[in-house]
């Protein structure tokens, strides 16, 4: 089985993955089932690399202090490797494999894949570098947990158009207060 790159993430009911300030609080806030966790634990497993964007990256290592507490990291992660997009020279939590890359995406590919080795790659936001990783031909699935919010503002789910013809639902279903779908993404023609 070859890897796939599949961009997982919560969204608002109007397309953010965000609000203005970067919060996720309006998503902490919408109801949660505990079954979600494991069902994040089996999509774990199938995933061998992580890639983020820089703002992603610092809410991460922010939100669970992960500098002065480097061990969370890996309670998260395990041993995956993380590529994060960014122009700045970023803290790596103690023994946190992340590694700062810049530039285009399709430049970065092989190393991606290789360092999945074998399994997928999560790609996890934010949206703009989401769109160029299908640009570059290389996002196969989009599963979205819509949260029951409107923001009205924010960071953008996938800004840019990819038509009707590329997205194909795959499964969608109701957890609790949210709405869970999974599209299989074609390449751009
Ligand atoms: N709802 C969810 O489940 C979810 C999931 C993921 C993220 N989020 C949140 O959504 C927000 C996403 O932020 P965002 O939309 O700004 O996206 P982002 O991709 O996290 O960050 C964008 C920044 O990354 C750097 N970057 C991106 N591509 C690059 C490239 N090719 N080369 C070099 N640098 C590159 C640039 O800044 P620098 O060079 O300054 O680093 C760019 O401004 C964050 O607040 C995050 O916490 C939410």
């Amino acid at each position: 089985v070859s890897t796939r790159f599949i961009y997982r993430t919560a969204t608002s009911l109007d397309g953010f993955i965000a609000d203005p300030e970067h919060s996720l609080a309006w998503l902490f806030a919408a109801e949660h089932v505990p079954e979600r966790l494991s069902e994040h634990d089996a999509f774990l497993a199938g995933v061998g690399a992580l890639v983020m964007g820089g703002n992603t990256y610092r809410w991460v290592l922010d939100e669970s202090d992960l500098l002065t507490h480097p061990g969370r990291w890996q309670e998260f992660h395990g041993e995956r490797p993380t590529f994060v997009f960014t122009t700045r020279e970023s803290p790596r939590p103690d023994g946190a494999d992340v590694r700062l890359v810049r530039g285009e995406v399709g430049e970065q590919l092989d190393a991606i894949v290789g360092a999945a080795d074998g399994r997928d790659v999560w790609v996890v936001g934010g949206g703009e570098l989401a769109g160029r990783f299908h640009a570059a031909g290389a996002l196969d699935q989009l599963h979205v947990s819509i949260a029951p919010v409107t923001l009205g503002a924010g960071a953008p789910l996938l800004p840019r158009r990819i038509e009707s013809a590329r997205l194909q639902l795959e499964a969608v279903r109701q957890r609790a207060q949210f709405i869970e779908a999974t599209y299989r993404v074609s390449v751009p023609g």
